[in-house]
């Protein structure tokens, strides 16, 4: 069982202390930062700004997780409003690995139809598409099983939280089935002309549950050490490479810190980001957090309303670029055009990926490029799940509300 710690604010040790360390090297690089708007390489991947929009599960998918005419609708708008990439929301790589209702599937053959459409309907807008593969492990709702017989696992029998149901600790022959799986995935993805994929290791999801004391307790080749704990990454990564390629972009979505007790800390989550980069990475999206963690470190994190709210893990982006080299995405709370520009000329970022401002205004980063540089009218009330829940696509909670008062 996980419980929240009390709270221990690494950012005000270690990260502040490097901080202090790094402000001579941070000055030095100011103004000579990438720009937003150019092109740019992101290993093989070709980009035509620095803007991403970060992935959001959509709950547009029918109940096999099939792409809908709504899915199509959802992410074409995003791809009309001037992101470089669209990250999808987590795609799951087998049946028994969905949390979300109306998720998009990636297991099986059938769905490259759809998974094509999307990804053709995403380039026709000139922006280029990631797949965000995934597998909820003890995360997953039984509720939500799409074939017959299929078992909540878990890397260990530890719930994914408290009070949630114990999982089967998997044998390592269904390791292997999920290393198949997300490999399988990628070589579809690739097939069905998406760009590139991203193992989703973030949020409590499955992997992360493999990186994380937390939920790891196994005592075999997959458990205790880190170079243990990292083992099933770097299966898939030499798996799919081996399939597709070195060249074929992996991006990563990293939790720095899961704010659950036991769970990965920045100095672990630098050797994680250190190992995928020895593995040929094309890039970490710097995340932290996930539902279960302790007061005021869910993710996605609410009220952001000013900019003193905003950019809420660049910090722990910085503290990964001052060590990597590979592409760094920064997500989390970033609201205005300044903070984008800020993190790019302070060196904390490459790249700036946002979710629920685009949710709320698709349209947001031409209107920067075009000069209105109104900052992002997202109040980060997390009401866009709502829609989802019930089949119907995300959508801004608010924007409906005024629409309806518009109405009546
Ligand atoms: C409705 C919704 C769905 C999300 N689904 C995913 C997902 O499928 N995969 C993922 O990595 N993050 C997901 N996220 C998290 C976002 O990618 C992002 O990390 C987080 O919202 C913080 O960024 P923001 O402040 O720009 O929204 C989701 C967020 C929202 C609001
Ligand atoms: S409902 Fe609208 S304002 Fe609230 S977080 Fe979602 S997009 Fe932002």
């Amino acid at each position: 069982m996980i419980r929240n710690p009390s709270r221990r604010d690494f950012l005000k040790t270690g990260l502040a202390a490097s901080a202090v360390l790094m402000v001579g090297t941070k000055a030095s690089r100011a103004n000579q930062g990438p720009q937003l708007f150019e092109k740019s390489s992101m290993g093989s991947l070709e980009l035509p700004n620095r803007f991403i929009k970060s992935s959001t599960w959509s709950g547009t998918g029918d109940k096999k997780g099939n792409v809908t005419d709504l899915t199509l609708r959802f992410y074409n708008e995003v791809a009309r409003g001037g992101v470089g990439l669209i990250l999808t929301g987590n795609q799951i790589v087998m049946t028994n690995g969905m949390s979300s209702p109306y998720s998009i599937g990636n297991y099986d053959d059938s769905q490259s139809e759809g998974l094509r459409k999307l990804a053709d309907s995403i380039h026709k807008e000139g922006c280029k598409v990631v797949a965000q593969i995934s597998h909820s492990l003890a995360r997953s709702n039984p509720a939500l099983f799409i074939a017959e017989g299929d078992e909540l696992w878990g890397v260990s029998a530890v719930p994914y939280a408290s009070g949630s149901p114990i999982p089967k600790e998997m044998t390592r022959n269904e390791i292997a089935r999920v290393v198949d799986a997300f490999t399988a995935a990628a070589v579809r993805s690739h097939k069905c002309g998406f760009d590139g994929v991203m193992l989703h290791g973030a949020h409590g999801y499955g992997l992360n549950q493999f990186l994380s004391p937390a939920w790891n307790r196994r005592g075999d080749s997959y458990g205790g050490s880190l170079r243990n704990r990292y083992r099933v990454v770097e299966e898939i990564l030499e798996a799919t490479k081996g399939a597709l390629g070195p060249d074929f972009p992996i991006l990563f979505k990293i939790n720095t810190q899961d704010f659950v007790s036991g769970g990965i800390e920045p100095p672990e989550a630098l050797k994680i980001a250190q190992r995928l980069e020895d593995n040929g990475i094309a890039a970490i999206q710097v995340s932290a957090c996930c539902p279960i963690s302790e007061e005021n470190k869910h993710c996605p994190k609410d009220e952001i309303l000013e900019k003193k709210d905003e950019g809420y893990l660049l910090d722990f982006s910085q503290y990964l670029k001052d060590s990597v080299k590979a592409p760094i995405i920064a997500v989390g709370g970033i609201r205005s055009l300044s903070t984008a520009e800020g993190a790019l000329k302070d060196g904390k970022a490459d790249y700036i990926s946002m979710a629920r401002p685009l949710i709320r205004e698709p349209n947001l980063i031409n209107q920067w490029k075009n000069g209105n540089t109104a900052n992002a009218k997202c109040i980060s009330c997390n009401g866009c799940f709502e829609t989802g829940l019930q089949g119907l696509g995300i959508s801004c909670k608010i924007e409906r509300m005024l629409k309806e008062q518009q109405e009546s």
